[in-house]
């Protein structure tokens, strides 16, 4: 089975700009379709990946101009000063799971499976799935679903999941299957667990956590001119973003100086919309459909 098949392939390094002897970086390598097309485009280039999943690490090409970093890209900044790679040129990130990720049944993201609920995407961290099931109290896990999961009837869940836990333990997907079964939307119960699933691995990864940094640290690593390329694949994310390019934070609050100009900007974002996949390419993949992808020249 391909490990993962690259969403806006072409589109996506094409808004890199690449310039011969640039460099770049590819913060989320997966199975490193955006990375080899980066390497196809131009001879003289240096790239620079990340990807904190041991087994992306398997798909490294052997080129000289590549290096492969394990780490969270949370560490942009440390990490790529090391290399001595500052400024570089363009960064692109790809946000969220890989296919590979989902198809790993042992690996606990997909609800087609049965296995143990792990959902670290670096398999060396701590915190599971199951640990935040079993473990964390009513408020927490009420924060991490009405914020992550954007659920209605979160509160319903919690009880549900803290009802089932003091019986047993949550242990595994069907566990979970089983203690909110009864609270499921008719019809709609592939989207729902689709949505509790997606809460759960958004906290075990801390993915809104990493974001936030890897956009605090991107102008430190960029040149004036360099580009910044992400695709995101759900609301949250893609909010994030769009607030970071357009008003120089997270929270997209805008301040603005004695004259009414915003200050604290540090891109330029280059289109109004976020651009999204062409229906032929969402039709051959199906995760195309949900991608957003936003490109910013630093100022
Ligand atoms: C959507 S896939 C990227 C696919 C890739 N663009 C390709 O062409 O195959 C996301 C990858 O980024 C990795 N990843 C996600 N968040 C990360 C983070 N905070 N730090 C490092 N790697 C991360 C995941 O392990 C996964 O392999």
């Amino acid at each position: 089975m391909k490990y993962h098949e690259a969403v806006m392939r072409e589109a996506a390094v094409d808004a890199l700009a690449i310039i011969p002897g640039g460099t770049y970086i590819d913060v989320t390598f997966g199975g490193g379709g955006h990375s080899q097309s980066i390497l196809d485009r131009e001879k003289n280039l240096k790239l620079i990946a990340f990807d904190q999943d041991v087994d992306a690490h398997a798909n490294a090409p052997d080129d000289k101009r590549f290096h492969l970093v394990h780490d969270n890209f949370r560490n942009l900044e440390f990490q790529v000063e090391n290399l001595k790679a500052i400024p570089a040129d363009g960064l692109l990130a790809d946000l969220g799971v890989s296919s590979h990720q989902f198809d790993e049944a042992a690996r606990g993201f997909s609800i087609r499976f049965n296995a143990d609920l792990d959902m670290r995407m670096d398999q060396g961290s701590e915190l599971t799935a199951k640990d935040i099931l079993n473990f964390y109290s009513e408020a927490e896990l009420l924060r991490v679903l009405r914020e992550y999961g954007e659920l209605n009837g979160a509160r319903r869940v919690v009880n549900a999941i803290v009802h089932s836990r003091k019986i047993k333990p949550i242990d595994t997907i069907d566990d979970l299957k089983a203690a909110v079964n009864d609270i499921l939307p008719r019809g709609k119960e592939h989207s729902f667990l689709a949505q509790l699933f997606q809460a759960l691995r958004i906290e075990v990864n801390d993915e809104m956590g990493a974001l936030r940094d890897l956009l605090q640290q991107s102008p430190n690593v960029l040149r004036s001119g360099g580009r910044l390329v992400v695709i995101s694949y759900h609301s949250l994310e893609d909010r994030m973003v769009k607030n970071f390019i357009n008003s120089g934070n997270v929270n997209g609050v805008q301040e603005k100086d004695l004259y009414g100009n915003v200050v604290g900007l540090k891109f330029k974002q280059l289109h109004r919309k976020p651009i999204e996949a062409p229906e032929e390419e969402v039709v051959k993949n199906p995760r195309a459909r949900s991608a957003k992808m936003r490109i910013a020249e630093k100022l």
